[in-house]
This record gives C-alpha cells, structure tokens and sequence, in this order.
C-alpha cells in the first residue's frame, strides 16, 4: 500500500490517503513536542521507535478483544490503519497521581489513585484541550451518551490488559490517553499508543520512562522508550 495525498500533520505523526478509501498510513515522525508546541525536538529513532511500540500494543489489545484502527505495520515508520471518523475527545485514565492532576488538585505526585482516575478533555490545540465532562459532551454533540459509556468502557478495558503487560516488565502504568472514532456503526480506538502518550515509571525507583523525559529536561528520552520495549520484548527491526 502506497500513499497519496497528505491528509493531516499533526505534532508527532502525518496521516495520509491510500488506493483504498477505507485505509488511511500513519507515519510516525521523529519531531517530538510538548507544551501546546512550545517545546519542540526532533529526536532520532522515535519514529521507529513509536511504530513498532505502538503495532505491539494494538495487536495486543485486538487479542484481548478491544478493536482498534491498527491493520499492520508497513514499515520503520508507518503502519496501515482503518480509516475512522474521530471524536474530538480525549480519554485520559490514572492510576497513580502526576501530571496535570497533580497541578490542578494538588495532590503529590506519585500517590496510587484506586479505584484509577478517569478524565475527559477536549482535542483543541487553541484552548490547550480543556477538561470536559459529560455533560458538555452531551450538549455539544462531541459524542452520542452511547459512545460516551462505551469510551469509557473501552479505555477501563485497556488498563486491565496494559497494566498487567506492563508489570511483567517491571513497570508501573502510570496514566495515559486514549482517542476513539467511528467505523462502521462501532467505535474503536484510534491514534496510538506509545511512550508519547502515557506515563511508565520503573516499579522499584519509579525512574520515568516516557515523554516526561522530554518535557522536563531529564536527557535520554529515546534510551528509555527503547528500554521499555526491550522490558516488553518489542522487537525494533
Ligand atoms: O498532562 P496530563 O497529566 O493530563 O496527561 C495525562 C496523560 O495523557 C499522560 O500520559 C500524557 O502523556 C497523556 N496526554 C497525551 N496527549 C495530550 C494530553 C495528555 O498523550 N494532549
């Protein structure tokens, strides 16, 4: 499968057209931001890194029942995905305190959150992806009240099968965001899943393992993303 035409670039990844209407490719860039943009990097290896990383996951999370976009990877750098007409919210579970929860409620970063945290924000650069509930979902038409249940369903699904995955590699999940869309009458995860979009922190020192690297200034962004996956048995090549 070959691209077409670019569709959308986004901070991190492009998105282009295909042959098949149906079929969208993902490409997974090395640029790395934080901060809205403010803070930007290109950091080499990410691309691959967030591939392989993110098709490991997908096809983990089909195994254990929860669709998704992902077709196969194509690529280093790009996977083959169902094309999904996206809901502009964003899905974000804790199961232990950090982050923008710690800055809005002043909780320590840290504490384990039990039962784990669920939070709806808005996809919107401009505003900085506010937080929402659901009744500004409902009342806006972000999402139907169905969808709505059912993202949350499906992203509490996701932390009984990645914290367990994660475990067996020493690691604490610590939050992470989940994005959804429709197909074909069902919704089903979309985006991506890697080290850019959760937080993974080391079970005994609790060293961060994810894009947290990056927006503090702590060096070896892509040594730890590789860390993870070689604790997973990712292979990169
Ligand atoms: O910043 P905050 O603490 O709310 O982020 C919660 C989780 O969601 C983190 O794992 C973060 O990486 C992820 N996130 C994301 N994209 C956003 C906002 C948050 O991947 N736009």
């Amino acid at each position: 499968m070959k691209r077409k035409d670019i569709l959308y670039a986004g901070k991190a990844k492009s998105v282009y057209t295909t042959d098949d209407p149906e079929l969208l490719i993902l490409e997974f860039r090395d640029d790395t931001s934080a901060f809205d943009g403010e803070k930007m990097a290109q950091l080499a290896r990410k691309g691959r890194v967030n591939n392989y990383f993110n098709a490991f996951i997908m096809e983990k999370l089909a195994a254990a029942g929860i669709e998704n976009h992902f077709v196969e990877r194509i690529s280093d750098t790009e996977s083959l995905v169902r094309r999904l007409e996206m809901l502009p919210v964003e899905c974000v579970v804790r199961n232990f305190a950090a982050g923008s929860l710690c800055r809005r409620l002043g909780v320590e970063e840290g504490l384990e959150l039990a039962p784990p945290v669920f939070e709806f924000f808005l996809k919107n650069d401009a505003l900085h992806d506010p937080m929402i509930n659901e009744s500004h979902i409902r009342t806006f038409g972000w999402a139907t009240e169905e969808e709505v249940a059912r993202m949350k369903e499906l992203t509490l699904a996701v932390n009984g099968v990645l914290r367990e995955l994660f475990a067996a590699g020493g690691l604490l999940l610590v939050d992470y965001k989940l994005e959804f869309g429709r197909f074909q009458g069902r919704l089903l995860l979309g985006d991506e899943f890697s080290p850019d979009g959760c937080r993974l922190w080391d079970r005994e020192t609790r060293e961060k393992l994810d894009k947290d690297r990056f927006r503090q200034g702590l060096g070896g962004v892509i040594e730890a993303y590789e860390e993870v996956a070689r604790r997973l048995q990712i292979p990169l090549a």
